[in-house]
């Protein structure tokens, strides 16, 4: 049932390609217009939304995270992400122009859930982007939009977190459409961008064995940072959270911007530190700026293991180690970049001799508070 793989994780992160292409397909029309008949919410009340807010935990979180950089440059509409546990408990200003997204791979998550009443009790309509069909989030939200990843059987998702992301970009592209803004023009385009990335994904994956190297000779590392800014931010919150639960070493994200507020303190001779470097074909001041972060915590003395673009010659003078993504949008990167983060902390755990798809004090649905 693991497919020839020695664990389900490892199953799943080969299984992404598809997981994406699964979520895009039979969502266009043969005119290239995106259709999602599952959001079954009048679509003047979506006309008419002002705001919107993902609620979601853990790696999903990480995905809302990424789905606000798009929604709200294609859509203009105001987006916040907020973790579920918390949002529920604050007094959340939230009525029937609001829209709330609810991501959620076992569409069980206590927490989760309860935002969404939570937001439900106030007039918001909710849309829940969920893997698991007839779970209990998709059932109680006002519309459901499924990811087709398939069952994720290891407690580290991996194959829905991409597919999650990919299902939020329809959700913010069709938004998009529906409102007829000025990104409308250019949705033919992103979407055949979007329909690129599994073969791309593929590719990350097909040269997995420099990353599984890497790991192997990492094994005794006390602490591991995760760097990146814009998109790259949540993709490092993502690869920290990987590390932590699976290999159970200390590991931290923070956004690149913030390195002078504190964080490059802890830098020190031999701190590894990965850094996720965005497109240099993106927005010029955005990639100069991570490139000129890693020159900082190399200066240092850190470690400096980059994930950049296949072309991005600027970052080979200050990275010990380069692992190549495709060339892709920058919105749309996450999909490729976290893909090393993922097997890099599948295969550090295994040469640990840990159990990659059942860590210690995890469970694959927190269904309690
Ligand atoms: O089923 P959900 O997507 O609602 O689960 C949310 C989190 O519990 C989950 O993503 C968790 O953080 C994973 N163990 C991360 O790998």
């Amino acid at each position: 049932e693991k497919g020839g793989f020695p664990s389900f994780m490892e199953k799943e992160i080969n299984e992404q390609p598809a997981a994406v292409e699964q979520t895009l397909m039979g969502r266009t029309d043969p005119d290239g217009n995106l259709v999602l008949d599952e959001l079954k919410i009048d679509e003047s009340v979506l006309r008419a939304v002002d705001k919107i807010v993902v609620v979601a935990c853990g790696t999903a979180a990480y995905a809302g995270q990424v789905a606000r950089y798009a929604i709200e440059h294609w859509c203009r509409i105001p987006t916040e992400v907020e973790l579920a546990h918390e949002f529920r408990y604050r007094d959340p200003i939230v009525n029937e122009r609001t829209l709330v997204v609810a991501l959620s791979q076992s569409g069980e998550t206590m927490d989760t859930l309860m935002a969404v009443r939570h937001a439900q009790e106030q007039g918001a309509k909710v849309v829940a982007i969920c893997n698991t069909n007839g779970s209990t989030i998709p059932r109680e939200a006002d519309a459901a939009l499924y990811t087709h990843a398939g069952p994720e059987i290891a407690v580290a998702s991996t194959k829905a977190f991409l597919a999650q992301i990919t299902a939020a970009y329809l959700l913010g592209l069709y938004l998009a459409q529906l409102r007829g803004n000025k990104y409308k023009d250019e949705i033919a385009g992103i979407l055949a961008e979007l329909e690129a990335m599994p073969a791309k994904i593929q590719q990350v994956i097909d040269a997995q064995a420099a990353v599984k190297d890497l790991a192997q000779s990492m094994k005794d590392a006390a602490s591991v940072l995760f760097l990146g800014r814009h998109v790259g931010y949540p993709v490092a919150l993502e690869g920290a959270l990987k590390l932590k639960e699976l290999a159970y070493i200390h590991a931290e994200g923070f956004a690149a911007g913030e390195l002078k507020h504190g964080p490059i303190a802890l830098i020190e001779e031999g701190q590894p530190v990965f850094v996720i470097v965005p497109s240099p074909r993106g927005r010029d001041s955005l990639h100069a700026k991570v490139v000129s972060n890693i020159q900082e915590i190399r200066a240092r003395g850190a470690v400096t293991i980059v994930i950049a673009e296949e072309g991005d010659e600027a970052v080979a003078d200050y990275a010990n180690h380069i692992f190549r993504v495709p060339q892709s949008p920058v919105l749309l990167q996450p999909l490729l970049t976290t893909v090393p983060l993922q097997i890099f902390a599948c295969e550090l755990a295994t040469a640990k001799g840990y159990d990659v798809d059942q860590p210690r004090n995890l469970a694959k649905s927190v269904t309690v508070e």
